[in-house]
């Protein structure tokens, strides 16, 4: 027998609020014609005044909790991957566990900024194949609307708010590549490029700051490395893009994500695509790409998944999974 972890349920919430790129001509020197050619995005969503980070991602676990057939009572951690946190501390996993009314176990932020789901669910996956977690809740959610320059059309336009979260469970499996579950994980940073994507402010410098980003050169970076990565991971089981049903990427550029899965060598009807309605989530896009991917009726019981992501740091990494 070999101890996996296995999806049980998933989950996503988006605010209310949709803004189209419209909107941003009437303060900005841009077009909607500019940011869909550019970048793939048609619209977004912002999070109400006063919406936390914590509360979204509450709420996409309680849709996850539902989809799963589970009561929170029967969940041992959660793991909230974000950079948008509503207070410095505490975490907002600790957040979402009061706010889900759960008493027991143990809950804690994963800060990788894009790449934060997939780091998450590697850390989810080391706890459940070490014994210390049976049922893990990971959630990717963020507000990413309160980091922007509005006056920054390069930045502003891109980027938008939501949650998604995913039920791991513990399973058996044989230990072969046709296992339900994760079957491999690559994670990497390199903190000589954290000035090309980073906020200008935290606690120890001054102010909460606002996103600034080298495009160009992020971009140049992202296709490279996210080809690279999912590589990395479907070699280490002996696997190939051939083998991939589908691809569910970060959600940043429709452009970037077009480049991977050409250099995966998979073709784009096997890429989950969410950019264009959602913008770039940050450490939410993939939670919220898997759980539309679902709903869509095109992730399936049995598919090969492969979850690639980059950001800030830079920071990247893909995990593989059998759905
Ligand atoms: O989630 C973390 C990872 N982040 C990413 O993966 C983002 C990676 N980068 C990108 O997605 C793209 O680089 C962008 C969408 C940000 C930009 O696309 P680009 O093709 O790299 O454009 P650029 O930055 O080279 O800008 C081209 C031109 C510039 O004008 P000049 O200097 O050529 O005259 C910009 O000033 O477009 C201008 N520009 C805009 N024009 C209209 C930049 N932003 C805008 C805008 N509207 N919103």
């Amino acid at each position: 027998m070999t101890r996996r972890a296995v999806v049980r349920g998933i989950g996503h919430y988006l605010p209310e609020r949709i803004v189209p790129n419209s909107e941003f001509e009437k303060t900005l020197e841009t077009s909607d014609e500019w940011i869909r050619s550019r970048s793939g995005i048609e619209r977004r969503h912002f999070a109400a005044e006063g919406q936390t980070t914590s509360d979204m991602a509450a709420r996409a676990a309680r849709a996850a909790l539902e989809d799963a057939g589970l009561a929170v009572d029967q969940i041992d951690a959660i793991v909230v991957a974000t950079s948008t946190a509503d207070l410095t501390f505490p975490s907002a996993a600790t957040m979402v566990q009061a706010e889900l009314g759960m008493t027991q176990g143990f809950a804690f932020d994963v800060q990788a900024v894009c790449a934060g789901f997939v780091f998450a669910l590697a850390n989810a996956n080391a706890l459940i194949l070490s014994g210390q977690a049976d049922r893990v809740v990971v959630i990717g959610a963020e507000t990413f609307s309160r980091l922007m320059d509005w006056s920054d059309r390069g930045t502003c336009v891109l980027f938008g708010d939501g949650a998604g979260a995913l039920v791991l469970e513990a399973g058996d499996g044989v230990g072969s590549t046709e296992d339900r579950g994760i079957l491999a994980c690559d994670l990497n940073s390199d903190g000589r490029h954290r000035d090309i994507l980073y906020v200008d402010g935290g606690v120890s410098t001054h102010s909460t700051g606002h996103l600034r980003m080298q495009g160009k050169e992020v971009f140049r970076h992202a296709v490279e490395k996210l080809a690279a990565t999912a590589h990395t991971a479907l070699e280490k089981i002996g696997l190939s893009g051939a083998d991939v049903d589908w691809i569910v990427p970060h959600q940043a550029n429709l452009r970037i994500i077009k480049g991977t899965a050409q250099r995966m060598g998979v073709p784009m009807e096997r890429v989950v695509v969410t950019v264009q309605d959602h913008g770039n989530t940050s450490a939410a896009s993939i939670p919220l790409a898997l759980s539309v991917g679902k709903a869509r009726g095109q992730i399936k019981t049995n598919d090969l998944v492969v979850v690639e992501a980059i950001g800030g740091g830079l920071a990247w990494g893909s995990v593989v999974l059998r759905w």
